[in-house]
């Protein structure tokens, strides 16, 4: 019988044979206890210690082996450090932590690009029960402040820079005005000084190599800390229709259970050999597959500073895989997407041996039938895309390619994993013909290591996931199952627009222009672009003042969403306009706009105000070169 037929036989009892992989101080009371929290709550009444999963117990079987390898390209450094070390250095910084007067439950924010000492801070709190929220670097200030007042934290942890090919990106200085922006008071910062950019620190501010030393000194390191199985381990912030992230929250004991269950299972990762997952730790796929799941599978994990393509080549990941025999790669299509354009012939993977590759996975965005194909011919390997979201943790979809060998179908992201009962609901709720589009929804419960609330805002939680189809988590994706279950995932369904792998909102982008003192409204789409899946695109409507000069404004616009969000918004255009098509109440007609753009057929609404409006669109992208960017 395959995984998925006997999680659908004995669901709970499926869960808890794969927590028999996890150690536990205490025992649960139950495996599920559905009347905690929004949907119900997993392994209640254990207690639990991530850290100790992911270091301490493999000390004892595999002290030397490597847990992280860090190679830079940015700077020339390659670091290697063994469980042992590590474990050594977590319990150390932890110790650091619990001097600030870090607590169990305590929030720590950390700021700090693809380095070894991002994921002992990450594994330091972990271990004495803090609550870390790591923030990607391509984030500006305000998101930073953002973040700081919804989880009020006691401490930020941040290296003095990061760097982009071309740019240092000096941190403190972000770290300081987030700071000064947020209303919430940060009595303490501890900064990573790199060679490449120091930063002048104030009284606030603690040197990371010297606390760590004073603490070395005195011999000192701070115990593991038992925590509750539903105590969370961390809040990552995300995207959502508005302005204001969603703070999701993960547990300790579900999120150990589906990550370990998942490095076996799906990525078919076995103690001791190596995963690759070329993403940032700032993002979902960083925390589980940079950081948790490689060290509770007891295997070694690849940190990567660079990019796929120009720091130096396009072989770069080949090299890579060759130079420390990697076993599974994990990366966005982008990246493909971006190495392909450079070397379409794929010389770079004929001239490396690729051969301790067993399989490529692919997610983060929707995996174009033409990107796959070019890379499993080239690198003569499977190609697995998996759908999953910053909510979820882990695979909704995919192929469990560790243990069963079921066929991959381009376009789509393939099959359920255990612990997801999907379905494809209409806008009633009912479900829909086999094959027809609807929305993806999720059957209550969400399996183990999927987020059981927003940072302390359960309803927020219950509104924007469990509200619009009783009894279902929707995944604000759109789709479809065909008639051998494999799930197809189209498009979203909310304002959310995916750029590069990242996600993005175009209802955050909106409210930073509208703030513009000339712009009347503003509508951002997310139109089709061939290299990052998605760009955004702004058109604005500005205010009616004769000496107003609009190719003024529209850069000052750009301006403001980089400074505003980051330069991860990737906001490069932003069109005036006339006025904006809208429906005869007044809604701006985004939709529309996008497939205007995008050069599909457009359907006027019904409902639209005046039609000539989209002519008027229409013209003035084609006019800017928008449109023919995008019938290709
Ligand atoms: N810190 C500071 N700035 C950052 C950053 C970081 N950690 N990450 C990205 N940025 C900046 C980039 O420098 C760029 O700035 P620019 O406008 O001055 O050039 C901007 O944000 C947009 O970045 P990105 O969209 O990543 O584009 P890029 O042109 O730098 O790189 C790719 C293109 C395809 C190489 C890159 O997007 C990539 O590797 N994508 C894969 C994404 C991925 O792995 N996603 C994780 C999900 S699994
Ligand atoms: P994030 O939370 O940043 O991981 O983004 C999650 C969103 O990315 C999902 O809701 C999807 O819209 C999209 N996504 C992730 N993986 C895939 C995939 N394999 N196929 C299609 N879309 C995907």
């Amino acid at each position: 019988m395959g995984h998925y037929q006997s999680w659908l036989e004995d669901k709970e009892g499926f869960w808890q044979q794969a927590a028999e992989d996890v150690i536990w101080h205490k025992p649960y009371h139950h495996v599920f206890s559905p009347n905690d929290g929004p949907y119900g709550r997993w392994f209640t009444g254990a207690t639990c210690n991530t850290a100790y999963n992911c270091l301490d117990r493999h000390v004892p079987d595999r002290p030397g082996q490597a847990a992280f390898i860090h190679h830079s390209e940015m700077t020339g450094d390659v670091t290697s450090i063994s469980y042992e070390e590590l474990r050594d250095e977590v319990a150390v910084f932890a110790k650091v932590l619990a001097d600030q007067g870090v607590t169990k439950g305590d929030r720590v924010i950390i700021y700090m690009p693809m380095l070894i000492e991002t994921a002992i801070a990450m594994l330091a709190c972990a271990r004495i029960g803090a609550v870390h929220s790591v923030v990607f670097g391509g984030f500006a200030a305000t998101e930073l402040a953002v973040r700081i007042d919804d989880c009020t934290p006691k401490l930020i942890i941040a290296a003095s820079c990061g760097l982009e090919p071309g740019r240092t990106v000096a941190y403190k200085p972000m770290i300081d005005q987030a700071i000064d922006l947020a209303a919430h008071k940060i009595e303490s910062t501890i900064i990573l000084q790199r060679a490449q950019l120091p930063a002048s620190l104030n009284l606030k501010d603690h040197d990371w190599a010297s606390l760590v030393q004073k603490v070395k000194d005195k011999g000192e390191t701070a115990p593991c800390v038992p925590v509750a199985a539903t105590d969370p381990l961390y809040i990552l912030y995300t995207s959502g229709t508005t302005g204001t992230p969603k703070g999701v929250v993960r547990d300790n004991g579900g999120h150990m259970v589906a990550l370990k269950w998942s490095m076996k299972h799906i990525y078919g990762i076995q103690p001791g050999e190596v995963m690759w997952a070329a993403s940032d730790m700032g993002w979902v796929v960083g925390h589980s597959y940079i950081v948790y799941g490689p060290l509770l599978q007891g295997a070694t994990s690849l940190i990567y500073e660079g990019k796929p393509v120009g720091t130096p080549d396009a072989a770069i990941f080949w090299r890579l895989i060759e130079k420390y025999n990697v076993h599974c790669l994990f990366t966005a299509p982008t990246a493909v997407r971006a190495i392909k354009s450079e070397d379409p012939a794929g010389k770079g993977v004929t001239q490396h041996d690729t051969s301790s590759l067993r399989a490529l996975f692919l997610a983060g965005e929707r995996a174009d039938p033409d990107t796959i194909s070019w890379a499993k011919r080239h690198l003569n390997k499977p190609v697995i895309d998996h759908w999953w979201q910053t909510e979820t943790g882990w695979a909704i979809t995919g192929i469990m390619r560790g243990t069963e060998k079921r066929d991959t179908k381009t376009g789509s992201s393939n099959l359920p994993m255990p612990g997801y009962q999907l379905e494809v609901l209409n806008e009633e709720g009912t479900a829909v013909a086999e094959g027809d589009i609807g929305a993806l929804a999720i059957k209550l419960p969400l399996p183990p290591g999927c987020a059981y609330t927003l940072w302390q805002d359960d309803e927020r939680y219950q509104q924007s996931y469990l509200s619009m189809f009783e009894g279902y988590y929707t995944t604000q994706d759109a789709g479809f199952i065909d008639e051998e279950g494999y799930v197809f995932v189209m498009a979203r369904t909310d304002d959310v627009i995916n750029v590069a792998g990242h996600r993005l909102s175009t209802g955050a982008m909106e409210e930073v222009i509208t703030n513009h003192k000339d712009v009347a409204e503003c509508a951002v789409v997310g139109i089709k672009d061939e290299l990052k899946g998605q760009l955004p695109l702004a058109l604005l409507s500005l205010n009616k003042q004769a000496d107003l000069d609009p190719q003024a404004i529209e850069q000052e616009v750009i301006q403001l969403v980089r400074e505003k969000i980051g330069p991860v918004a990737a906001l490069k255009t932003a069109i005036t306009v006339e006025r904006l098509p809208k429906t005869r109440s007044g809604k701006i007609l985004r939709k529309t706009i996008r497939n205007i753009a995008d050069g599909e057929t457009v359907k006027t609404p019904p409902t639209i105000d005046d039609p000539e409006s989209l002519l008027e669109i229409e013209n003035v992208l084609a006019k800017r070169g928008v449109l023919q960017l995008n019938a290709v």
